[in-house]
C-alpha cells in the first residue's frame, strides 16, 4: 500500500493526469464493472490525488473524483429518497482506532456498541416496496439518483417480490454473483457465444443492466440497510428485522454480522471475517464497522459522501490485473496434466504471484484466454492464485492462442482427455517411468539398455518404483520378465553395477531436482564434494553456488527434503557415496565452528571469485573458461556435450555454454557457427577438438 509520502511526490502535471485516470477508471468501474486499474491501484491513486489537493487547496480540479460518491462517475434518472452514500476507508487497525476515536470525540462519549459485518463486493441497490410488494429496483448511480433496473429484480435471489408484512419500505443492500453463480453465469455465457465475465463484480454489474438476454443469470441480494423502517432500532436489530421481512442478509453466512461491545471485540471480529474470506461463497473487499445504537448514528450524522458512523476496513484487493505470459503443462504424481499460468509478477496480499492455476483445458477454453492477455488474477488467503478472465477489451491483436499438448509432456505417451482433467495414459506410472528413464540417461547414471520400453516394463512389473530400486534388482527378478534372456539380464545388471560408482554430479543430476540440470549438478557436486554435504546445506549455503539464487536455493532444499527417503535408499545401496574434496567448505569439519563461521568462510571464497576458484583447481585448464561448439571429432567424437563439460572441469577449467568476454578458450569442432565468429571477434584462443584432446589427455574418460 503506497504511503502518503508517495502521494506528496505528485507534480501539478502528474496531479492532472492522476485525476483524469481516476475519472476514467471510476466511470468504467461504476458503469460496467470493468476497470483498467486494480482496487489497490485505484485506492492509491485517489490517496495521491487527495494528498495533493490537501497541500494545494487552491488547485483542486472541478472534475476531481475526491469527495464524490462513485468518483462522480455516474448518475441516473430515478432520484433517491435519501442519498445512497459511500463509505470512508481505513486500511489498518491503527487507522480504525483513529477513526473510532474521532467519532467518539465528536459524540463526546464512547460509542455504545459496534456492529461488524462483511463488505460485500457487488453493487448497491435500493429496492422500493409498497404495501410489501416490490415496486422498483434502482442502482446507486451517483448517490442522488440511480437507474431503474426493475427488469432484473426477479433474477435476484434474496430479494422477495412480496415481504412478510405489507409495509412501505426501501431496502438497501448489495447485489452480487456468488462464486457459484459466477461460474454458472460464465458457462451459460460461453454456451451462448458471449464473452465470459472477468470477475463476479463485473458480472453482477453487466447482468443487472442487461435487458433482453436470451438466457437467465441469477444474482443474490444481501440487505444491510433500510429507509422507513422503525428508526430507533439498533443496526443489528435492523438487520434482524430485514431478515424477518424475508430479505437475505449476511446473517445467513459464516461472515454474519456481530454486535461488539468494544472496539477490541470489533477488531477480533474483523480478523475472523478476514480469515473466512477464502472460504466464503462470495467476494468481500473489506469489513464494515458501524455504530450500532440509533442515537449514536443520528448524532454522528453524515458528510456529503459518507456517513460518519460507519467505516470500511478494507482488505487487500484479491483481484489484480497482470499479463499472462505463458502456460506450462505439469504432470502431477497421479498423471494429471495440469495447466499453469506464468504471469508477469504481481503483488497480491503482500505476496508476489508469478504462477496461477488454470484448472484444466476446458477451463482455459471457457475463459477464452490467450497468451499475452491482460488477465484478472484472484487470490484468497492461502489459496493458490487463479486466473479468472482476460480483459478482452484490452487486446492488442498480438495475443496468441494457447497450444494444448498432444502427448504427455513428461513421458510422451498418449493423453486421456475423457475427463475435464487430462491425464497421462500411464496414470501414476508416468512419473516413475519418466524419472527412471531420466536417471538412467546418458548424462546421468548412463545405464545402457535401460531405455523407454525396459523402464516401462520394470515399473509396470512392480519391480521398480524409483531409481534406487534399480540397484537392488536381482538376476532372478529380471529373468522372470518377458523378453529378458540371460544375455540381456547380464548386460543390464553389469550396466547397473557400473552406474553404482558414477560420480556425485551424475548421481545428483539423476535425482532430477527441479531447477538443476547437468551444469548446475556439476557445480553443486564440485562445491560440496559429497551427497552428505549437499544434504546438510541450507538455502543460504546453497545460494553460494554460482548460478543458484535464493529462490532456486529454497526450491533445491525443499526438493532434497522430499527426496530424503530416496537418497537414504541410494546411499544404502552405495550410490553417490563417493567423497571428493569440495571447492568450498560446505559443512564444518569436526573442529569447525558454527554456522556463522562457516558462512564467513564461504563468503570469503565467493568474494574472491574466479581467481580463487582457478587457483583452487589444478590441471591443464586451471583458470580457463572454456566453451565447446560444433561437432567433436577424433577421440572426443563419442562424448556428449555434458561429457565434454565434465572433462573440462576434471581438467581444472570452467565450462560454459556461451562465448563472452570472460571466455578464454573455444573448442571449435566441425560446423562451428556463430560462437566461433564471436570468439574470433573477441580475440579468444580457438583450438580444434584434436588439439584439445591432447591438452586434456590425462583426463579423458577411460575406454
Ligand atoms: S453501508 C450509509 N454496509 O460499500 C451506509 N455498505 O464503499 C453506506 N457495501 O456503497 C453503506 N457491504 O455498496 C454498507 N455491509 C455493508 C456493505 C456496504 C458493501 C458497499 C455499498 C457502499 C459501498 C461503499
Amino acid at each position: 500500500m503506497p504511503s502518503m509520502n508517495d502521494a506528496a511526490l505528485l507534480t501539478p502535471g502528474d496531479y492532472a493526469d492522476a485525476v483524469a485516470t481516476a475519472v476514467r477508471a471510476a466511470a468504467a468501474y461504476y458503469t460496467d464493472g470493468a476497470t483498467p486499474l486494480g482496487d489497490d491501484e485505484y485506492d492509491a491513486l485517489l490517496r495521491a490525488v487527495a494528498a495533493y489537493e490537501e497541500a494545494h487547496p487552491g488547485e483542486v480540479l472541478p472534475d476531481s473524483p475526491t469527495g464524490k460518491v462513485a468518483g462522480g462517475a455516474v448518475g441516473g434518472d430515478v432520484p433517491h429518497s435519501v442519498p445512497m452514500l459511500s463509505l470512508d476507508n481505513v486500511f489498518s487497525a491503527e487507522e480504525l482506532a483513529d477513526w473510532a476515536a474521532g467519532l467518539e470525540r465528536r459524540l463526546g462519549r464512547p460509542v455504545a456498541a459496534w456492529c461488524v459485518e462483511p463488505k460485500l463486493d457487488g453493487l448497491a441497490v435500493a429496492a422500493r416496496y409498497r404495501a410489501g410488494r416490490l415496486e422498483r429496483l434502482i442502482t446507486r448511480g451517483d448517490g442522488l439518483a440511480g437507474e431503474d433496473i426493475s427488469h432484473a429484480a426477479d433474477a435476484v435471489l434474496g430479494l422477495p417480490a412480496a415481504l412478510a408484512e405489507p409495509v412501505d419500505v426501501e431496502l438497501r443492500g448489495e447485489v452480487l454473483l456468488t462464486r457459484e453463480q459466477f461460474e454458472h453465469a460464465n458457462e451459460v455465457r460461453t454456451a451462448h457465444g458471449a464473452v465470459p465475465f472477468a470477475n463476479p463484480r463485473n458480472g453482477a454489474a453487466g447482468t443487472l443492466r442487461a435487458k433482453d438476454r436470451p438466457y437467465r443469470i441469477e444474482l443474490t441480494f444481501f440487505g444491510y440497510g433500510a429507509v422507513g423502517l422503525d428508526e430507533g432500532l439498533t443496526h443489528s436489530a435492523l438487520l434482524e428485522r430485514l431478515a424477518a421481512l424475508g430479505a437475505n442478509t449476511a446473517a445467513t453466512t459464516a461472515a454474519r454480522p456481530a454486535r461488539c461491545a468494544t472496539l477490541e471485540e470489533a477488531r477480533q471480529r474483523i480478523d475472523e471475517i478476514a480469515a473466512l474470506r477464502a472460504e466464503l461463497p462470495f467476494g468481500i473487499d473489506g469489513v464494515v464497522v458501524k455504530a450500532d445504537a440509533a442515537a449514536d448514528r443520528q448524532e454522528a450524522g453524515s458528510g456529503s459522501r459518507a456517513p460518519r458512523w460507519a467505516v470500511a476496513r478494507k482488505l487487500a484487493a484479491e483481484h489484480k490485473v497482470t499479463r499472462l505470459l505463458d502456460v506450462e503443462w505439469n504432470v502431477g504424481r497421479t498423471g494429471i496434466i495440469a495447466p499453469r499460468a506464468v504471469l508477469e509478477p504481481v503483488v497480491i496480499d503482500g505476496v508476489t504471484v508469478t504462477y496461477a492455476t488454470l484448472h484444466n483445458p476446458a477451463d482455459i477454453t471457457r475463459r477464452g484466454l490467450m497468451l499475452g492477455d491482460r488477465v484478472f488474477v484472484y487470490r484468497a488467503g492461502d489459496v493458490i492464485p487463479r486466473v479468472e478472465a482476460p480483459l478482452v477489451e484490452e487486446r492488442t491483436g498480438e495475443e496468441r492462442p494457447i497450444v494444448f499438448p498432444e502427448a504427455c509432456p513428461r513421458c510422451g505417451d498418449a493423453i486421456d482427455t475423457g475427463e475435464q482433467r487430462w491425464r497421462c495414459a500411464r496414470g501414476r506410472n508416468c512419473q516413475a517411468v519418466a524419472s527412471v528413464i531420466y536417471a538412467a540417461g546418458r548424462d546421468q547414471l548412463d545405464i545402457e539398455g535401460l531405455g523407454g520400453t525396459r523402464a516401462v516394463q520394470l515399473v509396470e512389473s512392480g519391480l521398480v518404483a524409483d531409481v534406487a530400486d534399480l540397484f537392488s534388482l536381482t538376476r532372478e527378478q529380471l529373468l522372470g520378465l518377458e523378453r529378458m534372456g540371460d544375455t540381456s539380464t547380464d548386460n543390464l545388471l553389469a550396466a547397473i553395477e557400473t552406474a553404482r560408482t558414477q560420480p556425485l554430479n551424475r548421481v545428483f543430476c539423476a535425482l532430477g531436482v527441479r531447477g538443476t540440470g547437468r551444469t548446475m549438478s556439476r557445480r553443486i557436486a564440485a562445491h560440496f564434494g559429497s551427497m552428505a554435504a549437499i544434504r546438510a546445506a541450507d538455502a543460504e549455503t546453497l545460494a553460494l553456488v554460482d548460478g543458484i539464487g535464493p529462490e532456486k536455493a529454497r526450491v533445491v532444499v525443499a526438493e532434497l527434503a522430499e527426496l530424503a527417503p530416496l537418497l537414504d535408499r541410494l546411499a544404502a545401496r552405495g550410490v553417490g557415496t563417493a567423497v571428493s574434496a569440495p571447492q568450498a567448505p560446505a559443512v564444518p569439519g569436526p573442529a569447525g565452528g558454527g554456522p556463522a563461521e562457516e558462512r564467513a568462510a564461504e563468503e570469503g571464497a565467493a568474494e574472491e571469485g574466479a581467481a580463487e576458484e582457478g587457483a583452487a583447481q589444478a590441471g591443464p585448464l586451471a583458470g580457463e573458461a572454456v566453451v565447446v561448439t560444433g561437432s567433436m571429432t577424433g577421440v572426443l567424437a563419442a562424448l556428449s556435450r555434458n561429457e565434454m563439460n565434465e572433462l573440462i572441469e576434471r581438467a581444472g577449467g570452467k565450462a560454459s555454454s556461451s562465448v563472452s568476454k570472460r571466455t578464454t578458450l573455444l573448442v571449435a569442432g566441425e560446423k562451428a557457427g556463430s560462437k566461433r565468429a564471436k570468439a574470433e571477434e573477441l580475440g579468444i584462443r580457438i583450438v580444434t577438438p584434436d588439439d584439445f584432446a591432447v591438452l586434456v589427455a590425462d583426463h579423458l574418460p577411460e575406454g
